[in-house]
């Protein structure tokens, strides 16, 4: 099992360049199945979850071809309407391929993707969106046969799943007739996907507002499309500074993304400058405490809250923060507690108790942020860290180590 080595102390300082949103960029790739021909990805990030994407795009039909950061999609006049267990269950976010199979294919049969590490995860919001639809499902041995022909439909979210919104998205633009999506995700990504379909042909309004209006066309185009700067690879750097003390200039991102999140660093005694493209982070020698609960977006994004909980562990005071996303997002504090970290779980809240300092220690990561949160305390902590289970951390990061250290961190993984 591979391992980072932290040595901690170091203030990061220097540039760091952000890379094409995981959460964007996997959208696209299934999107890319409602057209037969070739489509192109630039600004791919190079990280696990693509590599398990592309896994089911060849299972399903298509050729995928990778150089460098741009990705090429081959999608056939005729594609296997299936993704099996071994596939969704590494990635949840496999079930997104509904919708275009759907679409394709009038049939899909996928596997059920269970929990995974944040906690239950229903899907049932994708699927009553895609039966208001049109869309029969039924279950049977694990596997999930969704049949039938898509109208369009006024779909009401009864929360704003990011998942669902995509899922209805994808089906509505080749349904027969206008759906709306009530109640929609207004998340960065969602706004990307739209683009990229745009670019297909479809015929979307709305996108980052909570109604979407889809009117279903005929038949789409395949496409070349640039996807999105990850705004939770940019947030994690931000957080590096942050944390360290150190000064880090995060560039080709889109800060207006991040407006919460930059928010509540300067409210943690970071300076904080802002470009078009671009934004600087200067840390405090010790945090502030803060508050704060995570929130569909614009709120407050739950994939950050990790990060931010490891920078507060050593605040100056005590900070509560509230996870309203996930119930089982709290793994990583056993992990932290283990540095030293006075952090009390209270349902959804954390009462997290500023220490002046964290001592290194083996830990474990649980998830790709819980990975990302336990690299940066041991970037603040004193002595050697080691960061296990680093496979999540590759999930979601091209490179973390290379990057880290090129803002002078001292880290090695092995
Ligand atoms: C996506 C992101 C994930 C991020 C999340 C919230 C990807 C690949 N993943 O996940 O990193 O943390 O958005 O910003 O883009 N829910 C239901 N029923 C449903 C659907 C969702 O109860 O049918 C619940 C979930 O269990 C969760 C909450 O709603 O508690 C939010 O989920 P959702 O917005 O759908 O997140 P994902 O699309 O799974």
């Amino acid at each position: 099992m591979a391992e980072i080595l932290v040595r901690g102390g170091q203030p990061l300082t220097g540039k760091v360049a952000v890379l094409g949103a995981k959460n964007a960029v996997l959208k696209q790739m299934v999107a890319a199945l409602l057209a037969p021909g070739q489509s192109r990805l630039d600004n791919v990030p190079g990280i696990l979850d693509v590599e398990i994407m592309s896994e089911l795009l060849s299972y399903v039909g298509c050729s995928v071809d990778r150089h460098g950061h741009t990705l090429t999609i081959d999608v056939p006049g005729e594609l296997r309407p299936e993704a099996p267990l071994e596939l969704v269950r590494q990635m949840r976010a496999s079930i997104v391929i509904l919708g275009p199979l759907l679409a394709r294919c009038g049939v899909a049969r996928v596997a059920l993707p269970g929990g995974d590490d944040l906690g239950a995860r229903p899907i049932d919001m994708h699927l009553e969106g895609l039966e208001q639809m049109g869309i029969e499902f039924h279950l049977e041995h694990g596997v999930l046969t969704g049949s039938g022909h898509l109208r369009g439909a006024d779909v009401d979210l009864p929360f704003p799943s990011v998942g669902a919104t995509e899922n209805v998205l994808l089906a509505a633009v080749r349904a027969e007739g206008v759906t709306s999506i009530n109640n929609a995700a207004r998340e960065p990504e969602i706004e990307d996907l739209v683009g990229f379909l745009r670019s297909m042909g479809a015929s979307i309004e709305g996108e980052g507002t909570a109604i979407l209006r889809i009117k279903g066309v005929e038949s789409l185009n395949s496409t070349d499309y640039q996807v999105v700067p990850d705004r939770l690879e940019a947030g994690t750097y931000a957080a590096a500074a942050a944390i360290t003390g150190g000064s880090i200039r995060v560039e080709d991102c889109v800060p207006g993304h991040l407006r919460m999140e930059l928010k509540k660093m300067e409210e943690a005694g970071c300076s904080i400058e802002r470009g078009d493209t671009w934004f600087a982070v200067t840390g405090p020698e010790r945090p502030n405490r803060i508050d704060f609960a995570t929130l569909p977006f614009p709120g407050f994004h739950t994939d950050m809250h990790p990060q931010m909980v490891a920078m507060l562990s050593v605040a100056d005071g005590t900070s509560v923060v509230t996870e309203n996303l996930y119930d089982s997002r709290f793994r990583y504090v056993g992990e932290l507690a283990r540095m030293g970290a006075d952090i009390h779980i209270e349902g959804p809240h954390m009462v997290i108790r500023g220490v002046p300092a964290l001592s290194g220690c083996p830990v474990l990561a649980s998830d790709i942020r819980a990975g990302a949160a336990l690299v940066l305390a041991g970037l603040r902590a004193e002595g050697e860290t080691t960061v296990g289970g680093t496979g999540h951390i590759d999930r979601g990061y091209e490179d973390l180590v290379g990057r880290l250290r090129s803002l002078g961190a001292d880290i090695d993984q092995r």
